[in-house]
């Protein structure tokens, strides 16, 4: 399936990128520019972002690396007066 019509990306260029890039390094955080930048690609219109961003959501690669979970200290809901 054609993913960007202006770079001309399909969905399976996507998911070979980002198996390139997590196999390359498995803490990596997978954003769209990085895929572009990967495949040696720009996008021009932006009209595929929201269609990008579903492809790279359902690749089970993009995930946030488990080294990196659970960094942010929860939030103090406790207020001083
Ligand atoms: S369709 Fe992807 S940048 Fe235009």
């Amino acid at each position: 399936m054609i993913v960007c019509h202006c770079a001309r990306i399909k969905s399976s260029d996507i998911q070979a990128a980002v198996a390139w890039m997590r196999a390359a390094d498995p803490t990596a955080l997978i954003t769209p520019g990085k895929v572009y930048r990967a495949l040696g690609k720009r996008p021009d219109c932006g009209g595929c972002v929201a269609l990008f961003v579903d492809v790279l959501r359902a690749d089970q690669n993009t995930g946030v690396p488990p080294v990196l979970r659970g960094l942010r200290k929860p939030a103090d809901r406790r207020r001083t007066r």
